[in-house]
Order: C-alpha cells, then structure tokens, then sequence
C-alpha cells in the first residue's frame, strides 16, 4: 500500500488506533501496602456489604465519573491519566475494606503533592464517593467504615 494511500485509510478511520488504555509512566517510587495509608478493616462484613471487588470496581468508575462530570472536581482532574487513577483507586479501596490484592500506588502525600487542594476539594470528593456508594446499595454502617478510613488522609491530601 503507497504512504498516501495509507494517510487516507488512517483519515478514514479505516485503521485501528492504538489502545487508549495505556498508563503513563511517573517517577520511580518505593511500593508498599503502607502507601494505601491505613491498615485494612478486618471484619470481613466489610467487604461483603461493599459487594466484593465486583462492586469496589463498579464504586471506583463511578467515582471516576464524578472526575469528569462534578463541576467542583473536573478541572482538577482534567489532566489525570484516568487508567493509572482507576486501577490505584480500585487496588487503595480493595485492600482497606479487606480484600484481595495489595496497594502499588504512591503514598497519599506524594500522590497529591502540588496540586494545592483544599477542604473544600476533599469535602466534594467524599460527597462523590458517597453517592458512588449508595447507588452501589452499600449500607451506611458500612459506608462510614470506609469513610472513617479516608477522613484522616485529609492531612496528607489537603494542602492548603
Ligand atoms: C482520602 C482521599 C483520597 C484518596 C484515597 C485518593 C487516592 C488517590 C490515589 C490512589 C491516587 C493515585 C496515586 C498514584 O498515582 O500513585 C490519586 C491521585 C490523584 N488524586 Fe487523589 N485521593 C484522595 C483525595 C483526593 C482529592 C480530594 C482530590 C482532589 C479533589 C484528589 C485528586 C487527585 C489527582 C488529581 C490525582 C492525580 C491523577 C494523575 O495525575 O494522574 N485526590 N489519589
């Protein structure tokens, strides 16, 4: 096939673009469970009420989706490398409810460092997480198990 021909066939749309699905790379850090910044809950309901990892990855997008539609949140997250944010967000959230698998992200200081956040940004986060949360069905028993886990990383995350 000739260059152009090619050139036109990619126009058109007639080629595959390659995976998007693709996470960027970032400066080497040291992994660690302590990076998810809390022990896991050990009472094993836990988990149960959150649906197991069916339902942490189903809490995960739909928080991601609040990334992209919350006024509050969308600029942001505007540059975010959304793959990387799910898959760290599903593993932070899976090993402190008390399920499988272990945390590889950074740690919460690091992750969130420079970006000048505010309480204000967190308290619309956990509102996020909170709705993703109840359209998930997860009891508020349970929900503040988890919530009570997060609310101290306010230190870390906050800022400013
Ligand atoms: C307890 C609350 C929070 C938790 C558990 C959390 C968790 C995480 C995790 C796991 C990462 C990925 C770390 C990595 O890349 O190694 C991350 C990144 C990030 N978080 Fe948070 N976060 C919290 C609060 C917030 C808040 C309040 C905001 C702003 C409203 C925020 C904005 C971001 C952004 C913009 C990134 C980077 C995305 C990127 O550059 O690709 N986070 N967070």
């Amino acid at each position: 096939m000739k260059l152009s021909t090619l050139a036109l066939a990619a126009a058109l749309g007639l080629i595959a673009a390659p995976a998007l699905a693709e996470e960027q790379p970032v400066d080497p850090y040291t992994v660690s469970d302590a990076n998810a910044g809390t022990a896991p809950i050990t009472d094993p309901a836990v988990f149960k009420a959150f649906h197991g990892q069916g339902g942490v990855n189903r809490i995960v997008a739909s928080l991601i989706g609040f990334y992209h539609t919350d006024p509050r949140l969308t600029d942001i997250f505007h540059a975010a490398d959304f793959e990387r944010l799910q898959r760290l967000l599903g593993e932070q959230f899976c090993y402190i409810l008390g399920g499988p698998g272990h945390y590889t992200g950074r740690d919460m200081a690091s992750a969130h460092k420079d970006m000048g956040l505010q309480v204000r940004d967190f308290d619309a986060l956990v509102e996020d997480l909170q709705s993703a949360m109840d359209k998930e069905h997860v009891p508020n028993w349970a929900q503040n198990k988890l919530l009570a886990k997060l609310a101290p990383m306010k230190r870390a995350v906050v800022t400013r």
